[in-house]
């Protein structure tokens, strides 16, 4: 047998890549706040901008960043192998969520970073990824394109722009725009609540959406006099405990606000995991 190389069509591949995941806004945005919590960030910002019908949304935080090297090596996608060993903190896995979830929602991604002295920008645009060529930003383009707060300290700030699949037939209005991001402020309020309120490994994340603070919404109702916390429940899984902690939910009537979804669950049992799965 001999060996010829038979690489993937690079166009072809990342735009397969727009599908995997089966993302929606808030579940774009939500994988890319894993990798600002795995780089140590304590805010999180958030700016959608509708921009006349050209929508672009920019997501900054303010983790350790990454050095040129570093960037080049996390635009590539599989960027890292699912079998390899990771710390138990890291929410990444498979090297692709950063890259997936952004083609998820617009055809081209543009990274800036910054750790200490050094400031980097690269760019994937599905119109020209051709031999597989990424852009490298020059020192006055990413000055350009950065927020203030970039220019300033470490972190990474991501720019969707070409924003194509907010909507199933590519037309938006300014409501429909408006509607998609309450939604996404609602979905990150419950899939990071923990993180926001401070309660895994004590740090508190600050996300910011468009400015506005997003408050956690903790869907056991913990505060709320009239849920029932019940005894935890030890679960044997491959040889180690995890605790399900089990709730009772308040009745709606005795809840003042809430949307219909949230009543909807108004009395039932709800369970939380506490301790890690690997
Ligand atoms: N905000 C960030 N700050 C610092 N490094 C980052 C940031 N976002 C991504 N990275 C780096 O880029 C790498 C690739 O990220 P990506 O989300 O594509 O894959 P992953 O997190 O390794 O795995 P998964 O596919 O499960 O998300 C990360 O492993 C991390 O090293
Ligand atoms: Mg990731």
């Amino acid at each position: 047998m001999k060996f010829e190389k038979n690489p993937p069509d690079a166009a072809s591949l990342m735009m397969s890549a727009r599908s995997f995941g089966n993302y929606d806004l808030p579940g774009a945005l939500a994988d890319l706040i894993d990798n600002s919590i795995k780089a140590g960030a304590g805010e999180v910002a958030l700016t959608c901008d509708f921009a006349g019908g050209a929508p672009a949304i920019r997501i900054r935080d303010d983790g350790h960043g990454m050095s040129g090297a570093e960037l080049r090596q996390a635009m590539r996608p599989a960027s890292a192998n699912p079998l390899a060993e990771r710390s138990p903190d890291d929410l990444g896995r498979f090297g692709w969520g950063m890259k997936s979830a952004s083609f998820s929602q617009c055809t081209r991604l543009s990274v800036l970073t910054r750790k200490g002295k050094e400031m980097s920008g690269c760019v994937w645009d599905l119109a020209d990824v051709d031999g597989w060529r990424m852009g490298i930003l020059e020192p006055d383009e990413i000055a350009g394109m950065a927020s203030p707060d970039l220019l300033a300290k470490n972190g990474v700030e991501i720019l969707w722009s070409n924003c194509d699949r907010l909507s199933e037939n590519g037309t938006l209005t300014v409501s429909e725009f408006n509607a998609l991001v309450v939604h996404a402020r609602n979905r990150l309020a419950l899939i990071f609540h923990r993180y926001i309120a401070g309660e895994v490994r004590g740090r508190r994340l600050v996300i910011r959406l468009n400015g506005q603070k997003v408050d956690p919404w903790d869907p056991f109702y913990r505060d709320h006099e009239a849920t029932q916390e019940l005894e935890p429940e030890p679960l044997e899984i491959a040889g180690r405990t995890i605790d399900i902690q089990p709730f009772i939910l308040p009745h709606y009537s005795k809840r003042t606000t809430g949307s219909a979804a949230r009543r909807a669950f108004s009395g039932t049992r709800a369970s939380m995991f506490i301790g890690t799965i690997d």
